[in-house]
């Protein structure tokens, strides 16, 4: 794993923009993988600058979303379509057919699953996948004990998922148990991947990711496997 260790939040999300940017520019029909929660909103907004400034164009640029909550809708404003639309899609020239976030409204769950993960082996492989870092050690919703040979399924959502989730809500009962995600052989597959991960809270569950030995315990140390990793953090590792 390269590791570049940045200073605050601002620099990791500067760091980001800059590799993002050049996968958008560098790759004809470039396909990125993308997460939601906190951890990447400064980077989406200093892509959306980019965009309206300097005239980066996203046309070409097909995108894939981590993860979804099972039962919202997806104007509600906690849905990850929801989220996904404010901080980056209505701002870019990205034609709505090139973004796929996984439905968690489907009237068949497995049936969605499996077509998303069709979608990715038409479209992929994914060139840049980012991904940010849940206190448990969890990357999209492959909350503790996931198998690795995980595709695209459906999971119960861990109590401290909920609660860290809870401050988008009303209260952590609001917090759907259930969410569709990308499964970690699938996240896997992807060419690069950009692990964003900021803040003292994390910075146990981040050394382990980095230094324990590889286990299903801790989902993301199944990056130490993939030949291609970069963690920007301002975590002293
Ligand atoms: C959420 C998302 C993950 C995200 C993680 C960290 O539950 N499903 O994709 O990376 O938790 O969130 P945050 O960036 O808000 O700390």
């Amino acid at each position: 794993m390269k590791i570049i260790k940045v200073n605050n939040y601002e620099q990791m999300s500067q760091k980001a923009a800059e590799i993002v940017l050049e996968t958008v520019q560098e790759i004809a029909q470039p396909v990125l993988g993308l997460p939601t929660g906190s951890t990447p909103e400064r980077l989406y907004e200093l892509l959306v600058r980019t965009h309206q400034t300097e005239h980066v164009s996203f046309k070409n640029v097909r995108t894939f979303n981590l993860d979804e909550y099972v039962g919202l809708p997806v104007d509600s404003d906690q849905s990850y379509h929801y989220f996904m639309n404010e901080h980056l899609f209505r701002h870019l020239d990205i034609p709505e057919n090139h973004i796929y976030i996984p439905n968690g409204q489907a009237e068949n769950l497995e049936q969605e699953c499996a077509a998303y993960e069709t979608y990715i082996k038409q479209v992929g492989p994914v060139d840049l996948q980012v991904l940010g870092l849940g206190v448990n050690g969890h990357i999209g919703f492959n909350e503790p004990g996931t198998r690795f040979n995980e595709r695209t399924h459906i999971v119960e959502l861990e109590d401290s998922t909920s609660e860290a989730n809870a401050r988008f809500f009303k209260s952590k009962e609001d917090v759907p148990k259930l969410a569709v995600t990308m499964g970690i052989e699938t996240i896997l597959e992807a060419k690069r991947i950009l692990l964003l991960v900021q803040g003292e809270k994390k910075a146990e569950i981040l050394r382990k990711v980095i230094h324990e030995e590889m286990t299903e315990d801790i989902p993301a140390s199944v990056l130490q496997r993939h030949a291609n990793v970069t963690v920007i953090t301002d975590i002293e590792i």
